[in-house]
């Protein structure tokens, strides 16, 4: 019985712990004027993704091009392509052009302030 109750309280002593890193890591930034200047990766908002996005698209021009954003999955797919075929942007692995994609749409896709 004794050792029951430890265990319960163990693990609810790890959820406690546990809950609140996750409510933080899925706060969402929806604006660019929300997000910390002192992020390694601004001006782009945290999120899964993002070191992808900042060090493929940095070559070429600020990411502030990139935080006007905004835009809904299917027209930074269109972007993607342009960038490589109209842009000389190099061809990203299929993988990683998929986490871009993922990161554009979720983090800077429709109602992004940017
Ligand atoms: C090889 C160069 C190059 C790379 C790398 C690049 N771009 Fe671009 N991009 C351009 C050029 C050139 C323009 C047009 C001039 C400008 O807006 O600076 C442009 C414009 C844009 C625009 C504005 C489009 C419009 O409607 O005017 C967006 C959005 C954009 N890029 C997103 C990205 C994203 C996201 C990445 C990374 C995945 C990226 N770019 C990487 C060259 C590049």
């Amino acid at each position: 019985m004794t050792k029951h109750v430890t265990g319960c309280g163990a693990a609810i002593a790890a959820l406690l712990m546990v809950l609140p890193l996750q409510a933080s890591a899925e706060e969402r930034i929806t604006r660019y004027a929300d997000v910390p200047q002192d992020f390694e990766f601004y001006p782009l908002p945290p999120g899964e993704g993002v070191e992808e996005v900042y060090y493929g698209c940095i070559a070429c021009h600020s990411l502030r091009t990139v935080t006007n954003g905004g835009y809904s999955r299917a027209v930074w797919d269109e972007l993607l392509d342009w960038m490589v075929e109209n842009q000389g942007m190099m061809e990203p692995e299929p993988d990683i052009r998929n986490v871009m994609l993922d990161y554009l749409s979720t983090y800077i896709g429709e109602g992004w302030e940017g």
